[in-house]
């Protein structure tokens, strides 16, 4: 799309809030507005940079307060560990650095509290340093408007957006361009119901155009990672003979194999295994003798699996009352199809 940053620009001059910290190139004023901005929204974070400011005007003012005060004037805000890594680096800049801020990205990434997305804010508004900041509102609009269909809470879709963001960013006024866009994602580009007939991409919009907007920004749903707690029984009568099911019911090894098995999603001790109902009906009040315990762990996309083979010695097969279940030869069960883990296993 030609003039996409020209007219985001040109859009911003006519339309961004009026806030304190956009009139300033102070970099302690716009260090305070950026380390409020970074968990607080700009309607909240407002009264709250204007009562900093006052009673702490100059990064020497802050460094020379006591913590306490600090705190009290963030109360309320949240996150206080801000406040904290405020003043901690308020300090270092006014004694080790005579009242300087770093000049650069780098120098100020060093400085506590400040990490990669701070940083660019600063270097770019104050230094006009060529860094790009992305947040929420950055990955909004230019998912949208490009079209770019990679989750962004994955590393290819953080990578694309950046990219994308660092190679619009090429005009003049690199600070002027990330605030537009974050000020446009903020009041335009809405998470939902986005005013798009107001627009003024409309017509290059690439959501809009193929109805994705509400769709857009992607994001993975990380799934919870299950744990399932598997005790498998490999049972060995006098005959060597031992009893087998077939898996029918739909999951991962449906169709497949296994020894008889006991389920559950708490971790719980062999004893209690042997203790409860389920192993009583295997076994049917016969004497047991477990020979060996084969313990291995199966990670599955989604699952992880935590598997207890164990080997039993009884006197005879009980035969269930159940179709998925089969008595064969020990020596047999390498003709049927096992689930991985359990393969070999006998
Ligand atoms: N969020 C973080 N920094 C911001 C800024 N400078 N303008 C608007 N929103 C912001």
């Amino acid at each position: 799309m030609t003039g996409f940053v020209s007219d985001l620009i040109l859009w911003y001059k006519e339309n961004e809030r009026e806030l304190p910290w956009r009139k300033t190139k102070d970099v302690y004023r716009v260090w305070v507005s950026e380390i409020i901005l970074q968990q607080t929204r700009v309607n909240q974070g407002l009264s709250y940079y204007i009562r900093f400011v006052e009673q702490f005007p100059t990064v020497h003012h802050l460094a020379n307060a006591n913590e306490d005060t600090v705190l009290k004037c963030w109360e309320g805000l949240g996150y206080y560990s801000r406040a904290r890594n405020m003043h901690h680096t308020a300090k270092y800049v006014s004694q080790e650095l005579n009242e300087a801020f770093p000049e650069s990205y780098d120098e100020l990434l060093k400085l506590k509290g400040i990490g990669s997305y701070t940083a660019a804010a600063i270097s770019s508004i104050c230094y006009n340093e060529h860094r790009t900041v992305v947040d929420g509102n950055v990955f909004k609009v230019l998912t949208r408007i490009y079209g770019i269909e990679s989750p962004i809470n994955t590393a290819k879709g953080k990578k694309q957006v950046e990219e994308l963001a660092h190679a619009l960013n090429d005009g003049n006024d690199k600070g002027t361009f990330n605030q537009a866009l974050m000020e446009f994602g903020a009041l335009q580009c809405t998470p939902k119901l986005p005013n798009c007939a107001a627009c003024i991409f409309n017509q290059d919009c690439w959501a809009l155009k193929n109805k994705k907007v509400d769709l857009l920004p992607i994001k993975e749903k990380k799934l919870k990672i299950k744990h399932r707690y598997m005790f498998y029984f490999l049972i060995k009568d006098q005959h060597k003979q031992t009893i087998i099911q077939r898996r029918n019911h739909n999951d991962i090894w449906k169709g497949l194999y296994q020894f008889p098995l006991i389920e559950t999603s708490k971790n719980i001790s062999v004893k209690e295994i042997l203790a409860s109902d389920d192993f009583e009906r295997l076994i049917n009040k016969q004497q047991v003798n477990i020979t060996s315990e084969t313990i291995l762990k199966h990670q599955l996309t989604h699952q992880t699996l935590h598997l207890s083979i164990l080997s039993i010695e009884l006197n005879s097969i009980v035969h269930l009352n159940d179709s998925e279940f089969q008595v064969v030869d020990v020596d047999k069960i390498s003709n049927y199809a096992f689930p991985k883990p359990l393969s070999g296993i006998n």
